[in-house]
């Protein structure tokens, strides 16, 4: 895609969201905490005539990759490439779109990883140690990470990674029993030369930067601040494997490497360098937008003391976070997911089984700005689509449609003189884009969906109040104010909602593509006497008990 530089008056925004692992399938707990949030606020950005950039990558390093890799006796890059294109596929089947999407492992990541290393290490924030780490005698290998599995310390669960007890959530001080992953049996100790990241140097900018910015949320920053009051531990950066970015210029010949979380956060800005073609454009890109992380609240320190730590140790060449909107965690009938325990809906099951806007709706309209985690139930699911999305906004514009359709050939009518019902209507219409816009740009997306809801449940009281049925010849004011505020209702309803909205556009029989629509004509009344509007075609379809049911009933039969 050639890189237009763009109108410099306009207001440039990256977003970028968490980079998923390739190393499985996205499920709706991603979606909810990360990759819907974001898709909303981008397109509603674009919507409000921003130059949006939202960027994001799988994230191919790691043991967990390596692992599998091995096992399957395949090559970690045609591992990760399989379920970069999967992961691509599931998000557009669901309307999330990127301006890009690229790798961890892609050629700009590992050099300027490389480059950003050089930096740090030239202004002397780089160290050098022996660590003792896990070796296997047999495989003569060490075993960092997920290569050891043993007993958690805290909770006594028997085979859990050295990083991770999937039992209690804890990352065990120290393992007990520890085998290799590998062939089972005990590792040894064995000493290795490992890089640092002077992490501990930044407890005072960190500090500041924090409470400075006044947007981060509130409760995030109380416990990263928190953490800085204990105390920084320098990061150890490197691990003994073969599947990562090189580490440059170092006398070691073999299977060193950066650690994953050294290199992926830095992929967000390679996905720029690569989406503007060189690096001098991209720095200036980078730092003339405003710089949004989207995340789930698992990986907090590193987003909001780690990546901002290493911006502020290669010389602040690019800017830090103007925002990171963390959310918690999405729970799945009130319990945890998990997929080790089948615990989980992935994104693909879903949309083979309902449309991918009632997954955006549903979750939008539970999704808080907040780490409290927020519960997914199916029943509740059905509510929401047939007692909100269908009931109310399906039928508001289904009403008016017809109606026009039945009583005024398909062209809207002209109005007559405004009564009073219809100036508060209009009024509603001119007010509507101001809220709903200023809760989406603070992130508060359900919020922002409640609105538009209760503008549509407004519309419905206005219709009925009117009773265009009685006398529909007398009825174009009605008619016409209602089938403007359809219009507005569309563009409200874009970033929630795209493939409904491209239907009902039509339906408006608009030519023009929605995506050039501005946010700020969602009050104007466009839409003129004698417009002809577009065949109707029923929006929605309703959601039938026995279909939860089911979906109830698989759940518990795991
Ligand atoms: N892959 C990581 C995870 O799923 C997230 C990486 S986000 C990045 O937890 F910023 F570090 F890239
Ligand atoms: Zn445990």
């Amino acid at each position: 895609m050639p890189f237009a530089v763009q109108n410099s008056n306009i207001e440039s925004v990256i977003i970028t969201s968490a980079l998923p692992y390739a190393n499985g399938e996205i499920h709706l707990g991603h979606i909810s905490s990360t990759y819907l949030p974001a898709d909303i606020f981008g397109r509603y950005l674009k919507l409000d005539g921003k130059e949006v950039y939202h960027l994001c990558a799988s994230d191919d390093f790691g043991t967990p990759v390596l692992i599998e890799t091995e096992k399957k006796k395949i090559k970690p890059e045609e591992y990760v490439k399989y379920w970069h294109d999967k992961d691509l596929e599931d998000f557009k089947s669901i309307g999330i779109i990127f301006d890009s999407f690229s790798q961890t492992s892609s050629r700009t990541n590992i050099h300027f990883v490389q480059y950003v290393f050089n930096v740090l290490k030239n202004r002397g924030l780089i160290h050098e140690k022996q660590v003792i780490q896990y070796y296997c005698e047999k495989d003569l290998k060490f075993l960092p990470d997920r290569y050891v599995v043993g007993r958690c310390p805290y909770c006594d669960a028997t085979d859990q990674y050295s990083d991770l007890c999937e039992k209690c959530g804890r990352i065990p001080d120290k393992i007990l029993d520890p085998k290799c992953a590998i062939c089972g049996i005990e590792p040894v100790k064995k000493e290795t030369n490992h890089y640092f990241f002077k992490l501990s140097n930044f407890e005072n900018e960190l500090e500041k930067w924090l409470n400075e910015n006044m947007l981060l949320q509130q409760d995030v920053k109380k416990y990263v601040l928190n953490w800085i009051v204990e105390g920084l531990q320098d990061w150890d950066i490197t691990r003994d494997i073969s599947w990562g970015v090189p580490i440059p210029n170092t006398n070691e010949k073999k299977d060193k490497v950066f650690y994953g979380w050294f290199d992926n956060h830095l992929c967000y800005i390679s996905c720029l360098i690569e989406l503007v073609g060189d690096i001098q454009r991209a720095k200036e890109k980078w730092n003339d937008s405003k710089i949004y992380h989207f995340i789930g609240k698992d990986i907090v320190y590193h987003h909001y003391l780690f990546l901002p730590a290493i911006r502020i140790g290669i010389n602040k060449e690019y800017r830090l976070p103007d925002l990171i909107p963390t959310r918690g965690h999405l729970m799945l009938q009130n319990h945890k997911i998990s997929k080790s325990r089948n615990w989980y809906i992935g994104l693909r099951a879903f949309v083979d089984l309902f449309e991918p806007d009632y997954l955006r709706f549903y979750i939008a309209s539970i999704c808080n700005y907040s780490q409290d985690d927020i519960n997914f139930d199916w029943n509740s699911f059905e509510e929401k689509i047939n007692n909100e999305l269908i009931a109310n906004i399906g039928n508001f514009i289904n009403r008016t449609l017809t109606f026009i359709k039945k009583y005024f050939d398909n062209k809207i009518p002209r109005p007559e003189e405004y009564d009073d019902e219809d100036k508060k209507s209009l009024e509603e219409i001119g007010n509507i884009g101001k809220i709903v816009g200023g809760l989406i740009a603070s992130n508060e997306i359900d919020k922002a969906l409640k609105s538009i809801l209760n503008f549509s449940s407004i519309f419905n009281q206005y219709f009925q109040k009117k009773e265009p049925w009685k006398y529909p010849q007398g009825s174009g004011s009605t008619l016409f104010v209602s089938i403007n505020a359809v219009r507005s209702l569309s563009l409200l309803l874009e970033p929630f909602i795209p493939f409904s909205v491209e239907k009902i556009w039509k339906q408006l029989g608009l030519q023009d593509n929605i995506h050039e629509q501005r946010w700020n004509t969602i009050g104007e009344i466009s839409l003129n006497p004698g417009d002809k509007l577009g065949d109707i075609e029923p929006l929605f379809k309703k959601v039938e008990s026995d279909n939860i049911k089911e979906q109830i009933n698989k759940l518990n039969d795991r």
